[in-house]
């Protein structure tokens, strides 16, 4: 199907448009009063994430509400721990924990992997396919899946953590142990993104969310060598890498075999150019508490923003929406994008 909207695409093309289309991470849920509406009728998170009709509704909220120029398939990056047999639950307040994290090799030796985990995801490539259908081409779907790193990180520690000590220390200690691991969600994440991409999605996203609590010396061993097999799997979409806090690595990301890296915000658009280099699109990057100060000030940073960029560009945060960030901000940052001119 013919995308109306193709600001997105076009710009992972490399070609020309007036200006950078705009879209949030995690902009389905969290700041939505219809999220929260529809959120607080089930049992909890997952049963939203579980029920695609539901799942579908919440990825298109944020297009009708915000106006911006992409979708995003609600879900979770912990759906793949599941699936390959690391239950998770969602606390309220709290966010995800594990019972049962993984402790010894034997255990990663035990776990489903690959086509025969991505199968058990038959409920996030039906999400896909009525969001696709829901959407009628209006505006293009963005399918995700957490880099291989990140996922490690939640299936060791069992939960969030400031500082992923527990999984850190894995790295260090069980080395063979981790690099099975890395190796089987790895293959589970191609086949799911295959899987997705087959069910309608139309780019991807990974995200290395805890890329930046690496050494370059883990990074390099443990995070960048498992995203670089995705991205060589993954040709029929462009694809956008985020390595959060991973400025260390942006010589390394720019070589990719990807359309474009995501920027966090501890990195101005200049030195995220001249880091990764001429060829790949850069998205990003204002800090996610910009949107808690007023109208002009949003207005103004993003305009500059865009200026520093210079092309290139998918204008976004430089993570994911805070939660309690007041809608009306999240609109003006939409708008600000969306009224801006390339000369
Ligand atoms: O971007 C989107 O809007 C699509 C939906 C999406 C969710 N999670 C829904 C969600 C996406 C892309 C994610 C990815 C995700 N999940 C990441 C990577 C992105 C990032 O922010 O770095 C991570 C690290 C997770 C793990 C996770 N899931 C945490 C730490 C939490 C708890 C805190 C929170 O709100 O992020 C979740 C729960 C979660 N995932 C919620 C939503 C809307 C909130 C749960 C609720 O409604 O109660």
């Amino acid at each position: 199907m013919k995308i109306k909207n193709d600001l997105l695409l076009k710009t992972l093309k490399g070609e020309p448009t007036q200006r950078p289309p705009v879209w949030l991470m995690r902009q389905a849920g969290r700041i939505l009063p219809q999220y929260r509406e529809i959120r607080n009728r089930l049992s909890g998170f997952i049963e939203l994430v579980t029920t695609p009709e539901l799942a579908a509704e919440v990825t298109i909220q944020p297009v009708d509400e915000l106006g911006v120029d992409a979708a995003i398939i609600f879900s979770d990056i912990l759906v793949i721990p599941e699936a390959m047999g690391v239950d998770y639950e969602m606390i309220e307040k709290k966010g995800p924990s594990f019972p049962n994290p993984i402790k010894s090799i034997t255990e990663i030796e035990q776990l489903t992997f690959g086509e025969d985990a991505a199968s058990k995801l038959e409920y996030v490539y039906d999400a896909v396919r009525i969001t696709k259908r829901e959407l009628g081409g209006s505006v293009p779907l963005i399918g995700f899946s957490g880099a291989p790193w990140t996922l490690l990180a939640y299936m060791i520690e069992g939960g969030g953590s400031k500082t992923f000590s527990k999984a850190r220390k894995f790295l260090h200690t069980q080395e063979s142990a981790a690099i099975l691991l890395l190796d089987k969600i790895t293959e589970s994440i191609i086949s799911y993104l295959k899987n997705k991409i087959e069910a309608g999605v139309d780019v991807i996203q990974i995200f290395d969310s805890w890329a930046g609590i690496l050494s370059p010396q883990l990074y390099q061993k443990y995070s960048l060598p498992f995203i670089s097999r995705i991205c060589k799997e993954i040709n029929e979409v462009p694809v956008i890498v985020f390595s959060k806090d991973a400025w260390f690595a942006l010589g390394e990301l720019g070589k990719l075999d990807c359309q474009a890296i995501g920027l966090d915000w501890t990195v101005s658009p200049q030195i995220g150019r001249q880091w990764v280099g001429p060829e790949k699109i850069l998205q990003g990057n204002l800090d996610p508490t910009l949107l808690y100060a007023d109208g002009n000030q949003i207005e103004k940073a993003v305009t500059q923003m865009i200026h520093d960029f210079k092309g290139k560009h998918i204008a976004n945060l430089g993570h994911g929406v805070y939660p309690d960030t007041p809608l009306e901000n999240v609109k003006c940052f939409v708008e600000a994008v969306k009224g801006f001119k390339y000369p």
